[in-house]
């Protein structure tokens, strides 16, 4: 499925126990040229064989960082994807306008969206591949794209994702200087069935993907994506959206 990071390449899913997340994982362990796949939750997905389990929570600092080494211990990974997320739940739903915003939600969509993912990235940046191709992409959202914005609202998620968005900026600047076959994405997923999606699914005029569709989608993106598109934020037809 993936073809242009060789047989036997190694991958890595954060987020695993998650809608898009398990689609990626189940994609990736179906692809006769992966030759590892470490899949990740907060409560460690129950999986064999070549997928390996790895426990993580994004408050959690000390949680990344074991992640990060356990996934690098035997050899740099040269697929990694981070398939978190958060929208609403307990104590957090997408406000509508700023006189719902409150320190506690925001706070939990910077945590989930932005630091979190940013500390993964940041630890396992410099143990990717120098001398050949490999991808760390970031599931963000087209919501996350200030050019893009003309409808307001969802503060917090909006927000967490545009700051996620220029990490990936950054780090691409950053990892172009010592791995010029690397490439560090944003990806837009389209509108998937997940639970994340659910409560807001009504009244949408565009297709809803399945995961699984989604997942295919997404992974056609990564492998297509070169060094030239590090940095971007791309739809899962592989468009750049502007950030
Ligand atoms: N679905 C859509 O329509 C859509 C559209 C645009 C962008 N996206 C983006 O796509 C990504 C995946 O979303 P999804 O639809 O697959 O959502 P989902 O089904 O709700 O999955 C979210 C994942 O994030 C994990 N997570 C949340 N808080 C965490 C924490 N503190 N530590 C570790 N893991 C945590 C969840 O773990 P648990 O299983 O432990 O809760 C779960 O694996 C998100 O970044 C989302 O913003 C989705």
């Amino acid at each position: 499925m993936l073809t242009t990071f060789g047989n036997g390449y190694r991958a890595a899913v954060f987020g695993a126990t998650g809608g898009l997340g398990g689609a990626l994982t189940a994609a990736l362990a179906n692809d006769p040229a992966c030759a590892l796949l470490y899949a990740g939750g907060r409560t460690p997905p129950s999986v064999s064989g070549r997928v390996r389990p790895f426990q993580f929570d994004l408050a959690d600092d000390v949680s990344l960082t074991s992640a990060c080494d356990v996934i690098a211990a035997d050899g740099a990974p040269d697929v990694v994807i981070i398939a978190t997320g958060v929208l609403h739940g307990p104590g957090l739903q997408p406000e509508k306008s700023a006189r719902h915003m409150e320190r506690p939600a925001l706070s939990q969509a910077f945590v989930v969206n932005t630091i979190g993912p940013a500390l993964i990235a940041a630890r396992l940046l410099a143990r990717i591949p120098r001398n050949r191709r490999s991808v760390l992409a970031v599931l963000s959202a087209r919501v996350g794209s200030i050019a893009d914005n003309q409808l307001g609202g969802w503060h917090s998620y909006r927000a967490s994702k545009a700051a996620l968005n220029m990490l990936v900026r950054n780090f691409a600047i950053e990892l172009a200087r010592t791995h010029p076959h690397a490439v560090c994405l944003a990806l837009h997923p389209g509108t998937v069935d997940t639970s994340l999606s659910r409560p807001f699914q009504a009244g949408i005029a565009h297709e809803i993907f399945s995961p699984a569709e989604a997942a295919a989608k997404l992974l056609a993106v990564i492998d297509a994506a070169s060094p030239a598109d590090s940095g971007r934020l791309l739809g899962w037809d592989g468009q750049a959206i502007p950030y």
